[in-house]
């Protein structure tokens, strides 16, 4: 069967919008019954990669993972909500920013918990970088992210090439 190329006309922000929900089960947590932080990385891993593959329509991979900070404890029985959007398209990578919420069931309290940024490369059957779509900016909401985003891009960038220059991964 003939494969076509994914079209590269541009995208908006919001083809990309991806929410995951989940209920924090025991399995998910330590024995003080909150949840690991590993749980939420696979969280934001999977809600990155819903996101960059809505926006390329291309096999994609994570590269880079930046910035999580958890500034709350979630518990068994709250419902965790990661939200994700492409913020800024490069040539062939996409950063995807990430919002995790926890929701208390009892009361309905909805806590901001952390954010990420996750780098995703869209990749050929070869494994090779290949272009993704422009994205389209439609709200100043859009418009701000996208410049934050350039700016860390910019950083990130330079720490790359830093540690190509040094021949090794950067630490
Ligand atoms: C993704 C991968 C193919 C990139 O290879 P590469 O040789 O660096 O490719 P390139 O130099 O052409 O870079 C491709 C894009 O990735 C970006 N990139 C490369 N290294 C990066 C890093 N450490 N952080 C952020 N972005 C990075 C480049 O800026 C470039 O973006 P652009 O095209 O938008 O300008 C390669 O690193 C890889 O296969 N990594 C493993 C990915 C994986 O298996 N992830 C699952 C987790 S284990």
């Amino acid at each position: 069967m003939r494969v076509s190329a994914p079209s590269l006309s541009p995208k908006p922000v919001s083809a990309s919008r991806t929410v995951i929900s989940v209920v924090a089960l025991p399995r998910d947590s330590n024995h003080y019954g909150f949840v690991y932080g590993g749980t939420v990385m696979g969280l934001v891993d999977q809600a990155a990669y819903a996101a960059a593959i809505r926006h390329a329509r291309q096999t994609v991979v994570t590269v880079c993972v930046e910035q999580i900070t958890f500034l709350r404890r979630i518990y068994v029985g709250d419902v965790i909500t990661v939200r994700a959007a492409v913020n800024y398209v490069g040539r062939t990578s996409m950063e995807v920013g990430v919002r995790i919420e926890t929701e208390r069931m009892r009361t309905g309290a909805v806590e901001h918990v952390g954010s990420a940024y996750v780098t995703m490369v869209a990749l050929d059957a070869d494994g090779t970088p290949i272009p993704v779509p422009p994205l389209e900016l439609e709200t100043d909401d859009d418009r701000r992210r996208r410049g934050e985003a350039a700016a860390r891009r910019r950083t990130r960038v330079a720490r790359v090439r830093r540690a190509e220059r040094r021949g090794h991964d950067g630490r």
